[in-house]
């Protein structure tokens, strides 16, 4: 389906809302699936305990290809319907809760601090996707793993090839592989001489414990090193370029930081970093807007078609941080609902926050109707050049 622009969704999107809220749609594979783009509806689904998330059923819809290969033998919780869902979401949810969260904000700002020192020595000009959007969510699962940041390089070159636009399905499974041989060692290595970090926590409180198999707590960890890597990385990079954008309401923001909270909010809604999943597929028939969901039905609900719902929200293509957006699904909804939104709601409150305080001349180098922003899993974007000011310098 064709979009307007970098952030306007396919038009497609609204028609259906209007007139088939609950849409058969055929996907790359030739098998037919539903296509759901009211917000109501998906959030009714997404709690549904009809609806499944195991990637290992038969009629589970697939983005592509690669996205099929990556997740068919998907392990951690993300697949996992309750109760065994719930049974070892359990594990983490101590340490992703807001509060023990919240601790982490000294060690995200200096994260931030250290990378904009670097900008600034660099440049100008600067590549905000490679200097910044990538390093931060790379450099904080680090430290909240107890890796040095260098490993970074090893999960985000594996990410990449699970992930790339053009990933060869072969390949994306001898990425995982790899990933979760490179998980299991670093679990023995942390069982030989545990530190302050989560995967020693885990080893202590859950696998010496007998609470969770090791093969259940590698693949956890595995998805959990990838789960916030591109997601936070595109919402960082795109944020700047939607911001930049709107100049008032940036500059509303740096003078009352009070707003960037809510500024957040609304950049998740508006840029719906994921756009087109939540997949599930339906375990009995569902009767929903008129239609019937059969059982082994794949089921799609794109956050970007809710979060531009005008039921939801009003005036929905505007970007406004002065709105109620609070209630978007870009961190999707129900018993899987984003597990790392505190992280990613702090690291990408920070990193704006600094940026434009430090950076407040910054500038795009190319405009932004003509960068390359590219629409796959994530909407995602791969350079950011921009520019500043420099004191004295002209
Ligand atoms: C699940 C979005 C950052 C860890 C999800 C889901 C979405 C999402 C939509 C639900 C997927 C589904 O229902 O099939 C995002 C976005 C992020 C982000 C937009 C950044 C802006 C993070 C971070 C972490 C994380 C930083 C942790 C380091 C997880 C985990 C799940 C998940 C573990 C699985 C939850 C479950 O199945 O119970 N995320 N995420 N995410 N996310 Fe995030």
């Amino acid at each position: 389906m064709p979009r307007q622009g970098p952030f306007q969704p396919p038009h497609a999107y609204a028609e259906l809302r209007a007139e088939q809220p609950v849409a058969r749609v055929r996907l790359w594979d030739g098998r037919a699936a539903w296509l759901v783009t009211r917000h109501a509806e998906i959030r009714q689904l997404l709690s549904d305990p009809r609806v499944s998330a195991r990637r290992q059923h038969p009629g589970f819809p697939f983005a592509t290809p690669a996205r099929a290969a990556a997740e068919r033998h998907e392990e951690a919780f993300i697949s996992k319907d309750p109760p065994e869902h719930g049974r070892l979401r359990k594990m983490l949810t101590r340490y992703f809760a807001v509060r023990r969260i919240e601790r982490l904000r000294p060690v995200v700002q200096d994260i931030v601090d250290g990378l904009i020192d670097d900008i600034e020595e660099s440049g100008p000009p600067a590549d905000l996707v490679r200097q910044l959007a990538l390093e931060l969510p790379a450099r904080t699962i680090c430290h909240i793993f107890g890796l040095p940041p260098e490993e970074r390089h090893y999960f985000q070159s594996r990410d990449h090839r699970r992930n790339a636009l053009d990933s060869d399905p072969a390949d994306v499974v001898a990425a995982t592989e790899e990933m979760l041989h490179y998980v299991d060692a670093l679990v023995a290595s942390k069982q030989r001489s545990p530190g302050d970090d989560l995967i020693s926590e885990l080893v202590r409180d859950q696998l010496d414990t007998g609470a969770a198999e090791r093969g259940e707590l590698v693949a956890i960890l595995r998805h959990l090193l990838a789960a916030g890597h591109d997601t936070t990385a595109n919402m960082i990079a795109l944020g700047v370029v939607v911001l930049l954008s709107h100049p008032d309401q940036l500059a509303q923001a740096t003078t009352d930081p009070e707003l960037w909270p809510g500024a957040v909010e609304e950049l998740l809604r508006y840029i719906s970093v994921f756009q087109i999943s939540p997949n599930r597929v339906a375990t009995e028939d569902i009767e929903i807007a008129g239609v019937t969901i059969r059982t082994g039905d794949g089921i799609i609900t794109p956050a970007v078609a809710a979060n531009r719902d005008p039921h939801a929200f009003p005036d929905p293509d505007t970007f406004d941080i002065h709105r109620q957006a609070r209630h978007h699904l870009a961190f999707a909804y129900g018993v899987h609902q984003c597990l790392g939104q505190p992280l990613a709601r702090l690291e990408l409150q920070v990193v704006f926050r600094t940026l434009f305080e430090r950076l407040p001349t910054l500038e795009l180098t190319t405009p932004a109707e003509r960068l390359a922003v590219r629409e796959y899993l994530l909407l995602s974007i791969e350079e950011l050049p921009v520019t500043w000011t420099v004191p004295g310098v002209s």
